[in-house]
């Protein structure tokens, strides 16, 4: 088995370079310790250089919440997967909900995708539905997130590549819970089932799922043992970093 993935997204926060120091080094503290994790943090490009020089190791690295899928040129704001990987940047996440809110389509996660995994970074591709009916139906717009996202990605590009399992319902501060482990654990065998028949059953079988969605403290090591998941992708509880030491410490238990 390979280490377990915790991925902090830390979204528009913190308001300062200072604070961001310290949520870093102090979440470095921890992390650095242990043995089966790895740990990401994402925080807003205007830190990533200047966190970056703070990394030690590669227990705790500094990812990137979002890639443009141009290499350069006239895009204006846009940072592309070429100059995060000159940067040193091995993490990317791609196609968040809150992205696709304000209007990221399929399309541009599929590019963005493809883009990135080019260059050779860790995509976090996030998929999720809005809401669970009682018909699951949700399983058909995962299907379509995740075929569309994949549209062109060869086999040979996939090992870098990871899952999020992030269902909206249950992502920042107006969610009404977390999913389920159970519910989990039967997303991340759809997903599965999907990445065989468009690829094949080891690459599904291989392919790191991670869960994220109001992520904490008290759920962290229940999703990780019954979920079906290989790591976790959390918002809220990684800005304060005496909380997300706790869910790196349960996601480090054999
Ligand atoms: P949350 O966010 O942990 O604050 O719910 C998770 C995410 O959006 O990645």
């Amino acid at each position: 088995m390979g280490k377990v993935i915790i991925i902090a997204n830390w979204k528009m926060n913190p308001l300062s370079l200072t604070e961001a120091k310290r949520i870093f080094t102090d979440t470095k503290k921890t992390a650095q310790t242990l043995r089966n994790v790895q740990s990401v943090v994402c925080p807003p490009f205007i830190y990533v250089n200047e966190l970056k020089s703070l990394v030690s190791g590669r227990r705790c690295l500094i990812g990137a919440q979002d890639v443009f899928f141009e290499r350069n040129g006239a895009y204006t704001g846009e940072i592309s997967a070429a100059m995060l990987a000159k940067a040193g940047i091995k993490y990317v996440i791609v196609g968040h909900s809150e992205k696709r809110t304000f209007g990221e389509t399929d399309e541009v996660v599929n590019k963005k995708t493809l883009a990135a995994l080019k260059e050779g970074l860790h995509v976090v591709l996030c998929v999720g539905e809005r809401e669970r009916d009682e018909h699951a139906l949700y399983f058909d717009f995962i299907r379509r997130e995740l075929e569309h996202a994949l549209k062109g990605v060869p086999k040979n590009l996939t090992h870098k590549l990871l899952i999020a399992y992030e269902p909206i319902w249950a992502i920042g501060r107006e969610a009404k819970s977390a999913d389920t482990p159970a519910g989990t654990f039967e997303t991340t065998l759809f997903i599965r089932k999907i990445l065989a028949e468009r690829y094949d059953k080891k690459m599904a079988m291989n392919m790191p799922i991670l869960y994220g969605g109001s992520v904490n403290k008290k759920n962290a090591r229940e999703f990780l043992v019954h979920g079906g998941v290989q790591g976790l992708l959390v918002g809220r509880a990684s800005l304060t970093p005496a909380h997300f030491a706790e869910i790196l410490k349960e996601a480090d238990r054999p």
